[in-house]
C-alpha cells in the first residue's frame, strides 16, 4: 500500500564531521544509488529550537546543501531541499501536536539530556515539541524508511506512535508505520581523543574530530595523534573487544574503504599503529579531499545552491501539499 520512500534530515548547525559522512551522508547517497525514491532535507526549523545567529544559519544551510551534493546526493535523482521552504512541515506538525501527548515528549531521552542540570522551564517550547515536527517531516511524504543514527531511534519510535494514534483516532489507514533503516556498527564514529564518546561537532576539542573541510595535513596530524593503546592490531574482529580506540580506527578504515573490518584486519593484523595510522590518513585524505574541494567549489556560487534548493522545495511541496490537504480533510477541516 505504501511505496518505498526514504526520508532523512540533518540540521544546518554548522561544522560537518567524518561521523556525519560515514553515519549519514555516505549512506544517504548509497540509498539513492539503489534506485529508491530518496528525499533529503536540511532541517533548519529544528535548528532554531535553540537560538541560531541568522547569518550563520543561512550560511550553514548552504554549506550543508553543498555537503550533500559533494557526498554524492544528486539533486535530480534525490529531492534535496530546505525544511522551512515547504510549509507542510509546520502545518502537519501542528496537527501532530494535537495528536501527540505531553507525556510522550517528556519521556524523550534527548529532551532529558538537553535539559539535564538546566532549568527545563527556560527551554524553548519548540525543543520540547521537536519530535512532533520530526514526525511531520517524515509523514508529510508518507516515508516508509528512515536511516537514523542510534540517537534518533527513540524519536522515530515516537513518529510511529503518532502515525498509529492518528490512524486509530480518525479510523483510517492513512500513514505508514515508518521503519528505521538499520545501520552496521561501522557507521558509529567515535572521538579520536576518547573512544567512549561519539565524534561530534559540539566536542570542544577540534582534535577529537575530522571535519569535512579539514585539509590533508590537518587530517594526517589528527589521525597521527589519535589516542590508541600500544598493542599491535589484532588478527580478528573479536580481538578488538575492550579496545575502543583501536576498534574506532579500524571502523573508520572499513567505512572509508567500503571493506569489512575483518578484511581490514586481514591486511593490518599484527601491525602497529605506526603503520596503520599513515595508511588510514592516506585513505581518509583520498576520500575527503575531493569532497571538501567540491564543497568549496559549490560554495563559491551561493545563488546556484539557492536555485537548486528552491527547485527541490517545489518537488517536495508537490508531494507534501496533497498529503496535507488529505489530512485536513480527514480531521474535518
Ligand atoms: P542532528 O542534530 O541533525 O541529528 P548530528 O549532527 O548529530 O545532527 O547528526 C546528523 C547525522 O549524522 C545523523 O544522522 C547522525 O546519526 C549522524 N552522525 C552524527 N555524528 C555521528 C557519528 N559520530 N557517527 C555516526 N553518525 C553520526
Ligand atoms: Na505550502
Amino acid at each position: 500500500k505504501f511505496p518505498t520512500r526514504v526520508f532523512s534530515g540533518i540540521q544546518p548547525s554548522g561544522g560537518l564531521t567524518l561521523g556525519n559522512y560515514l553515519g549519514a551522508l555516505k549512506r544517504f547517497a548509497e540509498k539513492q544509488d539503489e534506485g529508491i525514491e530518496t528525499i533529503y532535507c536540511i532541517v533548519d526549523m529544528h535548528a532554531i529550537t535553540v537560538w541560531q545567529d541568522p547569518d550563520k544559519l543561512r550560511n550553514a544551510t548552504r554549506e550543508l546543501a553543498a555537503a550533500y551534493i559533494a557526498c554524492g546526493i544528486d539533486p535530480e535523482r534525490s529531492i534535496l531541499f530546505n525544511q522551512s521552504q515547504v510549509s507542510a512541515h509546520a502545518e502537519l506538525a501542528w496537527v501532530f501536536n494535537c495528536v501527540a501527548r505531553m507525556g510522550w515528549m517528556g519521556r524523550m531521552t534527548q529532551w532529558k539530556d538537553k535539559t539535564a542540570g538546566k532549568d527545563a522551564e527556560a527551554a524553548s517550547l519548540g525543543l520540547f515539541a521537536y519530535p512532533s515536527l520530526m514526525a511531520a517531516d517524515i509523514l508529510a511524504y508518507k516515508a516508509t524508511h528512515v536511516p537514523v543514527g542510534e540517537d534518533q531511534k527513540q524519536h522515530l519510535e515516537l513518529t510511529r506512535d503518532i502515525a498509529t494514534k492518528f490512524n486509530h483516532d480518525y479510523r483510517v489507514n492513512f500513514f505508514p508505520i515508518t521503519e528505521p533503516v538499520i545501520e552496521g556498527a561501522a557507521t558509529r564514529v567515535m572521538s579520536l581523543r576518547d573512544g567512549s564518546k561519539k565524534m561530534s561537532k559540539s566536542d570542544p576539542s577540534d582534535a577529537s574530530r575530522i571535519n569535512l573541510t579539514d585539509d590533508a595535513d590537518t587530517i594526517a596530524k589528527k589521525l597521527k595523534r589519535a589516542v590508541t593503546d600500544p598493542a599491535p592490531l589484532p588478527e580478528t574482529v573479536e580481538g578488538l573487544e575492550g579496545r575502543a580506540e583501536a576498534r574506532n580506527l579500524v571502523n573508520i578504515y572499513a567505512g572509508l574503504s567500503g571493506r569489512a573490518q575483518a578484511d581490514v584486519l586481514g591486511e593490518f593484523g599484527g601491525k602497529g599503529f605506526g603503520v596503520f595510522k599513515p595508511a588510514l590518513a592516506e585513505l581518509a585524505v583520498s576520500v575527503l579531499s575531493p569532497i571538501s574541494g567540491e564543497m568549496s567549489r559549490l560554495m563559491q556560487d551561493p545563488a546556484e545552491i539557492d536555485r537548486l534548493l528552491g527547485r527541490g522545495a517545489d518537488r517536495a511541496d508537490a508531494i507534501a501539499q496533497p498529503i496535507l490537504e488529505q489530512v485536513y480533510d480527514i480531521v474535518g477541516m
